[in-house]
């Protein structure tokens, strides 16, 4: 198992990772609190697809004492948008929705010209703009979503960048992100551009703002200098709350990446793409249809299976249907392979218009210097 912010292979525990990371599992009590919150509870929290955080417990003692808090979150343009970005945003909406509260989106066209091989900076801050396009084609509030691309928003992003690195040692971000002599000093120094928006909403309002940060948990590290020094610099440290990973199509050893288009449904594939990309999706069912009638399918590795349990099936009833029919064997691969079709499509379908009239909305929602 390998999690690291830009590399994530192997199969994951997630208990390992928790304790490895240092988060805490959300309790039962923790959920209810947050559902109590928050007026009505969510799949993705019940089945555990959010299922580990830091100091959400406290983000709660202050909302439930009248502060408010922002969410923030972010993504990285190396590729275009797919379905396992937009699990965390579909969340991050539904937070937005039920506590009516502001959301901070970064746009890292730096990061992925810093990070990664082959990518030249024009086509990071191209993709970025596009990326958008996904975010705000999924109905975020225009007066309470900032969306920055950070080569667009340096200027207020640097001041607090500056704060964050002239308190983080080479040591510290050498255990926390694996530096060595070969890092390039673009991306030893650039952490402390994902800090900053911990701290944008505080430094813009010039008061002390809870911040909310909803993403995997292949984020987690970049958390870690920010709150060791929020204390230092008088913020509040930075909570979060982190799903887990929606798996490539090839299985549940990976996760959905734009790395590997192969493994990936993008938010611009075409229906006739994705009935086919969900047909070569790895399949928990029997190796033929006369051993799986017999022994019956395993939803937790089928990959179909998951996609609906992670995202696309909300009834509770219906998923524990589906669940049970192909465990016993009554219900094929091929049949639940068609179910998700449907779903992704006319999801898929709806969003690309929404998508094509984001165009027009683009000044409503983003911040720049
Ligand atoms: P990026 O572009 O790799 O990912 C964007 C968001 O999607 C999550 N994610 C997934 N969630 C479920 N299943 C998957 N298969 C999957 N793949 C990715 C990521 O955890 C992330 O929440 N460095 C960041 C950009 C960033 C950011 C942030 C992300 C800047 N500030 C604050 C989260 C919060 C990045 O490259 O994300």
């Amino acid at each position: 198992m390998r999690v690291t912010p830009w590399e994530v292979s192997g199969h994951i525990d997630y208990d390992r990772l928790t304790k490895e990371f240092g988060t805490s599992r959300i309790t039962k009590p923790l959920l209810g609190r947050l559902e109590k919150a928050a007026g009505e509870s969510h799949f993705m929290l019940t089945r555990k697809v959010f299922f580990s955080h830091r100091d959400l417990d406290w983000l709660l003692d202050r909302y439930e004492r009248g502060e408010q808090f922002a969410l923030y979150t972010g993504r990285g343009p190396s590729g275009d948008t797919h379905l396992g970005h937009l699990l965390p945003w579909v969340f991050t909406k539904w937070l937005q929705d039920r506590f009516d509260a502001e959301l901070y989106f970064q746009i890292t066209d730096d990061e992925k010209f810093v990070v990664k091989e082959g990518l030249e900076l024009g086509e990071t801050t191209r993709l970025a703009y596009d990326n958008v396009l996904d975010i705000i084609a999924l109905g975020f509030d225009p007066n309470k979503t900032f969306i920055f691309v950070d080569t667009d928003y340096i200027r207020s992003l640097y001041k607090i960048a500056l704060e964050v690195a002239k308190r983080t040692t080479f040591s510290t971000a050498k255990a926390v992100f694996g530096f060595d002599n070969s890092t390039n000093i673009g991306t030893t120094f650039w952490p402390a551009i994902q800090a900053a928006p911990c701290f944008l909403p505080s430094y813009l309002k010039k008061m002390n703002v809870p911040v909310l940060i909803p993403a995997a948990i292949d984020q987690d590290p970049y958390w870690r200098i920010p709150r060791d020094i929020a204390p230092r610099l008088g913020y509040y440290k930075p909570a979060a709350i982190h799903n887990t990973f929606l798996p490539g199509l090839q299985g549940s050893d990976s996760k959905m990446s734009s790395s590997k288009p192969e493994s990936t449904i993008f938010t611009t594939d075409k229906p006739d793409d994705v009935k086919k990309k969900i047909q070569r999706a790895f399949s928990g069912g029997g190796a033929t249809m006369k051993e799986h009638r017999e022994k019956g399918g395993n939803p937790d590795t089928d990959v179909a299976c998951q996609y609906l349990y992670q995202m696309f099936e909300p009834d509770d009833k219906k998923i524990k249907d589906i669940f049970d029919d192909y465990r016993s064997g009554a219900v094929s691969t091929g049949e639940v392979k068609d179910i998700l079709a449907k779903k992704v499509i006319a999801f898929l379908t709806e969003h690309q218009k929404k998508r094509e009239e984001a165009k027009k909305k683009l000044d409503k929602f983003m911040l720049k210097d």
